[in-house]
């Protein structure tokens, strides 16, 4: 089914009010929704709109947090956001950031107590559309296995980093330090699709290419991408006062309960380094020259990073963008949730 990002929106709106969020958080939660699956990131857009309902029905997402924001220096801030919409609290939180780094040069905000905030390209591509460098990282549900290690530690802990170029365009980097996403797991579920041997392991720590079979995802590159989630960890569990490493909460264990997570956004305003214009100039000028480098065999072509997902974003402005049938179903549907998510319900899948 293809949808405009407009209806798609509204559907995910109107599903997330009738759960119990505000209609205001319900949108905000959307809008960061809509901006995955427009760039062809399906793992993080409208497939985890049941999940959040039923967290949501079940009291595991506060529909009515009381959000508080704290300045603790003249370039640092924490945000609480009382275990609402992740979503909705982190963009707030960037908002606050995108002010404090225009004002002092740079920006630390951390993000504490919140639920699953999606797509992290969304907040870092709010200070790029403010000409400003936006980097983001978070914790995720323990389900990959340390180098090494047999039984998981760390989660999927995301890093996303933009920058402004030109003409409205941005060079953007969105990725977990898995090899893949869990929500790719799921896509694949969804889909009935296998997966390759290289993203997880079962129960036994052998690779598996069943999305039923996964017991644990393996880091990128080995003890580099290991490296990378515990920095993740440090920067927006520890420093936050969080439950960090394998304490950090499951993301289907007990809907009931708030999953008090964290998220860290840095912004660095250029202009306090370089001439802004320079700058942009210069982040054209290499989204270009990665452009003009000769491909490899069986490559047609270099893309800069997030290329392929801004090219998605505009080819789906036009075409509407796809949404797997039993979603579209479940999104016009009258039904709130299927209990379907929640590992102590009777019904789990
Ligand atoms: P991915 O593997 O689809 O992409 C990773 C990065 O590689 C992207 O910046 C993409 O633009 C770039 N890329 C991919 N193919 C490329 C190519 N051929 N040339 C140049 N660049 C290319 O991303 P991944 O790791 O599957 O993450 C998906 C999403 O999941 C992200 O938005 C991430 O923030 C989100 N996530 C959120 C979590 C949360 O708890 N909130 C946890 C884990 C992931």
């Amino acid at each position: 089914m293809r949808l405009s990002s407009e209806q798609l929106n509204e559907l995910i709106t109107t599903k997330l009010h009738k759960a119990g969020l505000t209609e205001d958080h319900a949108r905000g939660v959307a809008d960061v929704l809509v901006h995955a699956d427009a760039r062809g990131v399906h793992s993080h857009g409208a497939m985890r709109v049941e999940y959040y309902a039923e967290r949501i029905a079940k009291g595991g997402i506060n529909a009515n947090p009381d959000f508080k924001f704290e300045k603790t220096g003249p370039a640092t801030a924490v945000f609480d956001g009382d275990n609402g919409a992740g979503h909705v609290a982190a963009k707030l939180a960037m908002d606050e950031a995108i002010q404090i780094a225009k004002e002092n040069g740079v920006a630390v905000v951390g993000v504490r107590r919140i639920s699953h905030s999606g797509a992290l390209s969304y907040f870092v591509q709010q200070a790029a559309n403010e000409n400003l460098i936006g980097i983001s990282v978070c914790q995720s549900d323990p389900m990959v296995v340390p180098f090494g290690g047999s039984e998981p530690y760390y989660g999927t802990n995301p890093i996303a980093f933009a920058a402004p170029g030109k003409n409205g365009q941005n060079i953007t980097f969105d990725m977990a330090t898995t090899v893949q996403a869990w929500g790719k797991i799921l896509h694949a579920r969804s889909k009935n699709d296998s997966i390759p041997d290289t993203w997880a392991v079962d129960v036994d720590g052998n690779p598996t290419t069943d999305p039923f079979k996964v017991n644990a995802l393996v880091p990128i590159a080995g003890p580099k991408g290991y490296g990378l989630m515990m920095m993740v960890d440090v920067l927006s569990g520890i420093l936050l006062g969080l439950p960090f490493g394998n304490k950090v909460s499951s993301m289907y264990h007990d809907l009931t309960e708030h999953r008090n997570l964290g998220q860290l956004h840095i912004v660095i305003n250029p202009e306090y380094f370089t001439a802004l214009n320079l700058f942009q100039e210069s982040i054209a000028t290499t989204m270009q020259d990665l452009n003009n480098i000769k491909p490899a065999p069986g490559f047609d072509h270099v893309s800069y990073p997030g290329q392929r997902s801004a090219e998605r974003e505009k080819k789906y402005e036009e075409n509407g963008i796809e949404i797997v049938d039993h979603i579209y179903e479940y999104l016009v549907s009258e039904v709130v949730h299927n209990n379907a998510y929640d590992n102590k319900s009777p019904f789990a899948k």
